[in-house]
């Protein structure tokens, strides 16, 4: 997740781009840049880092012109560096491109972009895009950004400008947001909408396939094949907080609404085959070494180590080689026994953990190959680790996890498939049903979030307990440790995760009237077990939520006092819908003990200390 800016008018165009950076750039600070229509030309200005570089850079030599372009980074190809910081050129620097997203079949378009003679100074995926711009202009920047985008596969939000056309912006949206905002004498463009708000209230939102040619007095729309389209200008009404947020009153729940995106995004570009592969070709690990593993060890810390608990069971079960998971500042002190042959998973959002990054030296030196899932690209784990695999989450501001957790577990069940390919312990028809499976969670995530009140009329209920217990078995018991850490971190209600079988060993001396008892049911082998669990708390009085599948809600309700149905999948992937109505649960809860959501008491957002 980046951010774009653009704007064409008779305002100083730089300081324009700047402040829309400020606002974009909680969706990426790795390095910032723009480029501007200059009287000398198109000019560029980028740095690596926090955008108070940029600003500093540009303090000395201020680019002054009448339109430009501009970008704050959140790296995926490429490390984060001045070189691989937007804006990109083309060799002939007359055309200039900022970029969200991903072009998957980026390498292909550069080797042959380098075939016939292009030279490329950066690592990036966008880069190419400005050479094929270049490539295929022909006196019209609108007809060869269409030409190039028609050899692009991925997801693109697009800002272009050209030197030969210095009166037009080129914006182009396909599965990255893009929005154009209009004003008079002016245009602008912007990933979202606090990226201008300041300037205007009246925006166009493009929908995907949809391109903008904006001058200073007009816009045009149309498709990317060059159908002209019209639509609604929208007037929004947002205050300038609420606008950061996207509309939502915390970045939880706006991140909580950004999962199916986030899962879309970490799984693009890893499919092949016509949905029958999967393909980590970032990986270095050789498919002689994932022959050879013996055994994996998961570490990481809290909410990422809720994932390492799901990861353990993907990969134990598709791939039938044992799997053992630790909280990193126990395992960096447990002398781990770790041959050549053990694979270590370290799981970071931040990347930074100082546990977390401990553990991973630890099992470096002790020979292991590490494997980094990490939501961000130039961290410490992420430059320590022998291998990487990236989720795409974006930016995740609240201090409670929740779209880096849920595309965590998008990336174990990446990572289970991908060693069980190499490992022939699944079949290709497997695998291909294992994938459908996974493209369809977004859309049963959406369809979740659209019936959030359950969960918020629940949460009313519980929030007035001081204590309660979530019960699962299997997988559930895994969702159920990470669903208790979100409860107790911003609503600051105690509560304690259970295997479902377990509680009969001491625990259940705790269950009293009343006690909230939430217990997740969607395990089928497991379900009649959990639901004799089930029976045991409603005997000693406990209210029972359950979270189960629609086909075992009606059943259910007979043993529980209300229920919560989650979409069908297969049962290795119901973690990634059932943490969903979790999140939600402790949201609400937090809200209605009037907690500070967004930065629950005594935490920090990256632990970086032990
Ligand atoms: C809880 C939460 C923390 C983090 C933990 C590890 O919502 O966010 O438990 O998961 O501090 O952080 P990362 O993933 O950055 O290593």
């Amino acid at each position: 997740m980046c951010g774009i800016v653009g704007y064409i008018g008779k305002r100083d165009t730089q300081s324009v781009l700047i402040e829309g950076l400020k606002k974009l750039e909680y969706r990426g600070y790795d390095s910032a840049g723009i480029a501007v229509f200059t009287p000398e030309g198109l000019q560029i200005t980028k740095s690596i880092g926090r955008l108070v570089n940029l600003e500093n850079k540009l303090e000395g030599a201020p680019l002054v012109g009448s339109a430009g372009i501009g970008h704050t980074r959140w790296a995926t190809h490429g490390k984060p560096s001045d070189v691989n910081s937007h804006p990109h050129t083309d060799h002939t620097q007359k055309f200039s491109v900022v970029h969200n997203g991903i072009v998957e079949n980026y390498l292909d378009l550069k080797e042959e972009l380098m075939d016939q003679g292009h030279v490329f100074v950066s690592e990036t995926d966008t880069e190419v895009i400005s050479h094929l711009v270049a490539r295929e202009y022909d006196g019209d920047i609108v007809k060869a950004v269409q030409k190039a985008i028609g050899f692009m596969r991925g997801a693109f939000a697009l800002g272009v400008l050209t030197e030969y056309e210095p009166s037009k912006l080129v914006a182009v949206r396909q599965a990255s947001p893009l929005i154009i905002g209009i004003g008079e004498g002016e245009n602008f463009i912007g990933s979202d909408i606090p990226a201008i708000l300041e300037y205007t209230r009246n925006v166009y939102i493009l929908n995907d396939g949809e391109m903008a040619v904006l001058t200073e007095d007009a816009v045009e729309l149309m498709t990317i094949e060059g159908n002209f389209i019209s639509r609604e200008m929208i007037h929004v009404d947002w205050d300038a907080v609420t606008a950061e947020k996207g509309g939502f009153d915390h970045f939880m729940l706006k991140e909580i609404h950004e999962q199916p995106k986030a899962y879309r995004d970490t799984i693009r570009g890893r499919v092949h085959d016509n949905g029958r592969q999967i393909d980590l070709k970032e990986l270095n690990i050789t498919p002689v070494q994932i022959q050879n593993i013996r055994n994996v060890h998961i570490v990481a810390c809290g909410t990422a180590y809720h994932a390492g608990l799901v990861g353990a069971k993907v990969i134990e079960q598709l791939v039938r080689i044992p799997v053992a998971s630790d909280v990193a500042s126990e395992y960096r002190y447990s002398s781990p026994l770790i041959t050549p042959d053990t694979l270590v998973i370290v799981v970071s959002q931040s990347g930074e953990t100082a546990d977390t990054l401990a553990a991973l030296r630890e099992a470096k030196a002790k020979g292991a190959h590490v494997l980094a899932i990490t939501n961000v690209v130039g961290s410490s784990i992420a430059r320590d680790a022998d291998d990487v695999l990236v989720t795409l989450a974006g930016p995740e501001i609240a201090v409670a996890s929740t779209k880096a957790y849920s595309s965590q577990l998008i990336a174990f069940y990446l990572l289970g498939m991908y060693l069980a390919q190499v490992r022939a312990t699944q079949t290709e028809d497997d695998i291909a049903q294992m994938i459908m499976a996974l493209n369809a969670l977004p859309e049963q995530v959406e369809s979740m979030l659209e019936n959030s009140d359950a969960m918020k009329a629940y949460a009313e209920q519980i929030s007035h307990h001081e204590h309660l217990f979530f019960i699962g078995r299997g997988l559930d018991y895994a969702v159920a440790q990470e669903g208790s850490l979100k409860l107790k971190e911003i609503s600051y209600i105690h509560s304690e995760a259970y295997a479902a079988g377990e509680l009969k060993h001491g625990t259940l001396a705790l269950i009293e009237e009343g006690i909230p008892v939430i217990a997740l049911v969607t395990q089928e082998a497991v379900l009649e077990k959990t639901v004799s669990n089930i029976k045991e708390v409603k005997a000693r009085g406990a209210d029972v939520m359950a979270i189960s599948h629609e086909e075992h809600i009606a059943g259910l309700l007979k043993s529980v006092d209300q229920a919560f149905a989650i979409p069908k999948t297969l049962p290795l992937f119901t973690p990634a819908l059932s943490v969903v109505p979790l999140q939600l649960l402790s949201y609400y809860a937090s809200l209605a003990r009037g907690n500070d959501v967004d930065k629950p008491r005594n935490l920090a957002k990256s632990v970086t200390v032990e």
